[in-house]
């Protein structure tokens, strides 16, 4: 009997995972649903640098079935159509290979934006036709097309470099950062910076929220955004803690800032609404905050990855803000879908452009 009430006991657990799976899947599916559409409406072209990766080549495959983008993979043009045809996939994919063709206009571009960074013209050379991560920099830089994609075969850092020395921020950027949005069954949250500035001071973290709420608004997503620490509003004084609340202190002094935000606090204070309600009533936050600034990289990328494997939270990113042109790094081991999403995260970003 013990054992037939544990097999049931174990069913029902089954069950109920599927179904908080089934929920939150749907929550993520209808968030990107909004980016999907929006990206249908005007597909744009996405240089994908390592174009002759399997996952890019089937990402390809289904972004332009279904409309979403116009893709480019870089690479070799046999070797792509050869792994296309294994996989399957009967399309005719545009395919931009660094090794023939005349790309000297690239070189020349490459060499005049980075010869005073130590880059010589045979550099520059070598740069174009043997690293695809500055190929399609270039691609983008010069407006051959619209957005890039990288970093499944690449050390994360090692796809971001090309693209900021490439491309580099937005004219109303310094500095760009890695966000996450984390999908629950009724709730959405974007965290950031996940992936790029290892110790950001106030400046910076003012300027990751802002363009954190931004894209939170690409979603249809109303941002409230929240300063991270492990004090209240000052409850604890030291240089960790006075970061995130002057960088709150800037937002809120910033007349361009059309959304609430507050800092530094717990996340407990920023995701509780009885906490904001109660004892911390005089914060600017009615409701629970959806844009979460971490204070330095060990918490952003650990927070969300713990969100993700125990909070059950389906995460899509890193997407990358503050850059001049959309450019997405991805993470080694990503999916097919991921890829997808964030070509129409990228998309999107071209619309507005
Ligand atoms: N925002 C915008 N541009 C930047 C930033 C930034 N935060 N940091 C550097 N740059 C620019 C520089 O201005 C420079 O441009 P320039 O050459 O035209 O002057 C260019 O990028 C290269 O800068 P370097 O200082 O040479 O590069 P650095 O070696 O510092 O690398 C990098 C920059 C890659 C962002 C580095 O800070 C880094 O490694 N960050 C952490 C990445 C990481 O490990 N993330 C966690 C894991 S990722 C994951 O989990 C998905």
């Amino acid at each position: 009997a013990a054992m037939t009430s544990g097999a049931a006991r174990e069913r029902l657990d089954m069950n109920e995972y599927r179904e908080r799976l089934e929920a939150r899947l749907g929550k993520s599916r209808e968030m990107m649903r909004v980016v999907l559409n929006k990206a249908k409406s005007d597909p744009k072209r996405v240089a994908l640098a390592e174009g002759s990766n399997e996952k890019m080549i089937r990402a390809a495959y289904q972004m332009q079935e279904e409309g979403i983008a116009e893709p480019i993979l870089v690479g070799n043009t046999t070797s792509i159509l050869r792994k296309a045809e294994e996989l399957g996939l009967d399309f005719d994919p545009t395919i931009a290979n660094p090794r023939d063709g005349e790309w000297d206009h690239y070189v020349d571009r490459l060499y005049e934006l980075r010869k005073r960074k130590g880059i010589t013209e045979s550099e520059a050379s070598e740069l174009i036709r043997r690293d695809s991560n500055y190929f399609a920099s270039i691609m983008v830089e010069i407006g051959d097309a619209d957005a890039m994609l990288t970093g499944l075969t690449h050390h994360y850092p090692g796809g971001l470099r090309p693209p900021l020395q490439v491309i580099g921020t937005a004219e109303d950027a310094n500095y760009a950062a890695g966000v996450y949005m984390m999908t629950f069954k009724n709730r959405v949250v974007f965290c950031a910076d996940t992936t790029v500035n290892l110790d950001p001071d106030e400046e910076v973290l003012a300027e990751i929220t802002k363009h954190t709420a931004e894209l939170a608004r690409r979603f249809n997503v109303e941002p409230r955004a929240a300063l991270l620490s492990y004090s209240n509003f000052g409850s604890v004084r030291n240089e960790g803690t006075a970061k995130p609340r002057a960088a709150a202190d800037i937002l809120q002094n910033d007349p361009d800032v059309d959304f609430p935000v507050d800092g530094e606090m717990q996340a407990d204070t920023a995701l509780v609404e009885d906490i904001l309600e109660g004892t911390y009533d005089f914060a600017e936050l009615d409701d629970p905050a959806n844009v979460l600034i971490f204070p330095n990289l060990e918490a952003g990328n650990i927070g969300y990855k713990l969100l993700q494997r125990l909070g059950g939270a389906e995460a899509i990113g890193p997407m990358l803000v503050g850059m001049d042109k959309p450019v997405h790094v991805l993470q080694r081991g990503d999916e097919v879908k991921d890829i997808v999403n964030l070509a129409a995260t990228a998309v999107v970003d071209a619309q507005q452009e």
